[in-house]
């Protein structure tokens, strides 16, 4: 597939500025670049969800034009969602075949067979009657991938597809990546943020920067290579110290508390947090990490036990109790939890800051072009949020954190940022004093940040005091269950 020339515009951003580049076929291609760089649109743009203005795209040989996504896969071109839609009414099967001619009224039992065969191709477990809505990310994933397989697709596109998923379930998903690339001669476009993925599953990478192509590179190379492709320096990170004195008071306290949600139980937690103090939590996705951030801020009651914050007795009180002492919590998924698609900048600062029921416009929209410069968010006040890129998105979900909050709980605040930004917003969060819980994927940001870290496995926790004493390779040791 070759793009020539490819322009996109919304208003004053220039989002992708002649583009010009071809893909080959089995090849794993990274698409790389910091937040607002230009990927997403230039993936949409190849899936047809959004038209170029101007440009050809190739295939074989030949300029083709498609309108929609639809007509994008029949030309062999199909796109994992970066924020997966909800269908969660239809089961597996019914979703397999969507978009195959014929649709629902398609032979059932052949689409059945199809699908399993499939599934034991990639060895997927996945069942045909399920209801959509009960699969976890990754298994929609794994939906998505193989039905695109079964209507014939070529190219494929994955925005950010790791977010939200387990180690684990990620090796899977690169093992299948690889596999369509090499045994079928596809050719998969990633667009990510972590280099240490790009390194174990690219053949070679591009890199956007405002919108341009600014540089490639063959596989194999290191992580500070591609750091410099992209930001033109090396970064180093920051290395913190911890502020905590010895009669720091404490802001949050657990004593003897019996969490329960589900399958997953922590049966006893004593914890203290202090002011000012940073705690990051690691651990795969579903060891607990989100249970008991969810427990620190009041949203979930535990079964046994006491909450306390700032010395007052809040156990089994709501997260609006909570809030008023100054605990906030800000959700990981952005736009199902955090921020509301269709409303603009504007409008979600009103809600958060506007005390009276009228809420005086004016002044809301002077404030969000305050926080738009001060947050550099890539975005005007009265821009819907779903037009923003994610990484903006993650910008103005900060931007509404309160300055003088006694402790923040913040699950994966920098979910999907590059390298600088996620700096930068760390700047900004470290700058308010609050004492911060957060959750992250990555091991280094988790070293890099945190006066102490806990580590979750299957409900069990491994507090460690001095992250100095400990690498990342204990660490991932740990989060793998290994807490000897
Ligand atoms: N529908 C839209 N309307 C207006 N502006 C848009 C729209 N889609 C994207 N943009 C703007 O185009 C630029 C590129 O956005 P894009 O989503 O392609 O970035 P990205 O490289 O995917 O960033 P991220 O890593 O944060 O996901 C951004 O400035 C964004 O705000
Ligand atoms: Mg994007």
């Amino acid at each position: 597939m070759q793009l020539k020339n490819i322009h996109k515009r919304f208003g004053q951003v220039h989002a992708n500025n002649n583009i010009s580049v071809t893909f080959h076929p089995g090849r794993v291609i990274g698409i790389l670049g910091e937040n607002g760089a230009g990927k997403s649109t230039l993936m949409k743009i190849i899936a047809g969800y959004q038209p170029a203005d101007s440009g050809e795209i190739w295939l074989d040989g030949r300029p083709v034009n498609y309108h929609d996504p639809r007509d994008a896969i029949s030309h062999g071109i199909g796109m994992l969602q970066q924020d997966p839609l909800d269908i969660g009414a239809f089961s597996v099967l019914e979703n397999f075949v969507y978009g195959q001619s014929g649709g629902i009224l398609l032979n059932r039992k052949t689409s059945r067979q199809q699908l399993i065969a499939l599934c034991q191709q990639f060895n997927f477990e996945l069942d045909p009657d399920t209801p959509v809505s009960q699969l976890s990310i990754a298994q929609r994933q794994q939906l998505e991938i193989i039905r695109l397989l079964g209507l014939g697709v070529k190219v494929l596109i994955l925005d950010e597809p790791t977010t939200g998923i387990s180690a684990a379930q990620k090796e899977q998903l690169f093992n299948t990546l690889k596999r369509l690339a090499k045994e079928q001669n596809m050719t998969i476009l990633l667009v990510s943020h972590k280099l240490e993925d790009v390194l174990a599953l690219c053949d070679e990478v591009i890199v956007l920067r405002a919108g341009q192509l600014v540089g490639d590179m063959q596989m194999p190379t290191t992580k500070a290579a591609l750091v410099e492709l992209m930001f033109g320096a090396q970064i180093q990170p920051v290395k913190r110290e911890s502020r905590l004195q010895p009669n720091t008071p404490i802001v949050l306290d657990m004593q003897q508390v019996h969490l329960h949600d589900g399958r997953l139980d922590i049966p006893q937690i004593n914890f203290s947090l202090r002011a000012g103090e940073v705690i990051g939590l690691a651990g795969l996705d579903g060891s607990g990490q989100a249970l008991f951030m969810r427990a620190c801020a009041g949203l979930i009651k535990p079964h046994a036990g006491r909450v306390f914050v700032k010395g007052q007795d809040l156990t089994g009180q709501s997260y609006h109790q909570f809030n008023r002492s100054g605990v906030i919590f800000a959700a990981s998924g952005r736009l199902e939890e955090g921020l509301i698609a269709d409303m603009t900048l504007t409008e979600h600062i009103a809600l958060m800051y506007e005390q009276n029921t009228w809420i005086n416009w004016r002044r809301a929209h002077q404030f969000t072009q305050r926080q738009i410069e001060r947050f550099n968010v890539r975005g005007k006040p009265d821009d819907p949020i779903q037009a923003l890129s994610g990484g903006n998105q993650q910008r103005v979900l900060m931007g509404l954190l309160p300055e003088n909050a006694t402790a923040l709980i913040l699950e994966q605040p920098t979910r999907g940022l590059d390298v600088d930004s996620a700096r930068w917003i760390w700047d900004q969060l470290l700058t308010k004093n609050s004492a911060i819980i957060y959750s992250s994927a990555d091991l280094d940001e988790i070293m890099t940040y945190s006066d102490r870290i806990i580590v979750f496995y299957a409900g069990r926790m491994k507090v460690i005091d001095d992250p100095h004493q400990v690498t990342v390779s204990d660490l991932g040791h740990y989060i793998g269950g290994d807490f000897s």
